[in-house]
């Protein structure tokens, strides 16, 4: 390889509605369980991939400072299966810019995975099908495969490298959903999602999870087809309670929840069931609460939790688009 090859990808974040937790294959990062999400479009990684035949070895900046040592192993490690992939020996430059505070809580491996697998693919000169990406993206976080597609996705949770990967449903343009999180604390998990993975099959509860984990990701997408929110809420509430049972009842167990997740759990039922709010809650691996509502709740949804904490940052984002070149 020889001369200069750049690109910059940006991919955002998405919120899981059917949770995947737990793999059938840790290195292919296959999930035990199908998931759905949607994807944010106001919490985005974007990314510049530089095939620079010179350099000795990957390099990764990530909001204009130098990654540490383990995130440039991951990144390194995603770029040695698309070494292999095309037949090239290269290494990159990488800048990686989140438009989200590092630090906040708000997850950034599936925006990131996605963006950098579209960057460095494009750099490369090469264009593949958006299944295909979603695969790559997959490899390199698993959550990256659902960042690919538009709007709300599914990831076929497969068998195989060729069957496990994400596909749209309906676009970010059918329902306008809201996802307003609630930063509960900018604490940098302990138990980060990796690592948290292989935990799952010691909990008694996950062989139930999963058996039903297709049922719950039926009943979520028809709601989404139809615009039922309050089938909606309980299913995606339902699952994300099962996810958590799976964590606490784990060895190590894990308990992502803090005493303020837990009122702010409590009180989102009771906005729904109570006062009539079309609102709903979801958990990933972190104490930050996904409020998710329909946009004519957003404003009074915002204006509770400010109620409850005055300390408490929001970030808010309806659903977005999938993953796209820039230059
Ligand atoms: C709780 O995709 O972050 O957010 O593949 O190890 O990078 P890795 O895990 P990751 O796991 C996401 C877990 C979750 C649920 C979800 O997003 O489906």
């Amino acid at each position: 390889m020889s001369g200069k090859y750049k690109a910059t990808a940006r991919a955002h974040s998405n919120i899981a509605f059917i949770k995947y937790w737990g793999n059938t294959n840790h290195d292919l990062r296959l999930a035990s369980n199908s998931s759905i999400s949607m994807n944010l479009r106001d919490l985005y990684t974007t990314t510049t991939v530089t095939w620079l035949p010179d350099l000795k070895s990957d390099t990764l900046t990530i909001n204009g400072s130098t990654a540490e040592k383990i995130a440039i192993e991951r990144v390194s490690h995603h770029l040695d299966i698309i070494r292999q992939q095309f037949d090239i020996r290269t290494f990159a430059d990488i800048e990686s810019e989140n438009n989200f505070p590092m630090g906040t809580g708000i997850a950034s491996s599936a925006s990131s995975f996605a963006a950098l697998t579209l960057a460095s693919i494009t750099a490369l000169g090469k264009s593949l099908p958006e299944k295909s990406l979603s695969m790559i993206a997959r490899r390199g976080s698993g959550s990256a495969s659902r960042s690919i597609p538009s709007g709300y996705v599914e990831w076929i949770a497969g068998e195989s490298h060729e069957t496990s990967y994400a596909e749209m449903f309906l676009d970010y343009d059918h329902w306008d959903l809201v996802d307003v999180i609630a930063i509960v604390s900018k604490q940098h998990k302990r138990t980060g999602s990796s690592a948290g993975h292989p935990t799952a099959d010691t909990s008694i509860l996950q062989d139930t999870r999963v058996r039903y984990a297709d049922q719950r990701l039926q009943q979520v997408k028809t709601a989404i087809q139809q615009r039922d929110f309050e089938q909606f809420a309980e299913v995606v509430e339902e699952d994300s309670n099962l996810m958590h049972a799976v964590m606490m009842t784990s060895q190590p167990p894990l308990f992502y929840w803090n005493p303020l997740s837990l009122d702010i759990i409590k009180s989102v039922r009771e906005w729904r069931l109570k006062k009539g709010i079309q609102v709903c809650y979801t958990l990933d691996a972190g104490p930050n609460v996904h409020c998710i509502c329909v946009r004519d709740s957003v404003d009074v949804v915002i204006n509770l939790l400010k109620n409850m904490s005055e300390d408490m940052e929001l970030r808010t984002s309806p659903a977005g688009q999938g993953a796209y070149v820039i230059e």
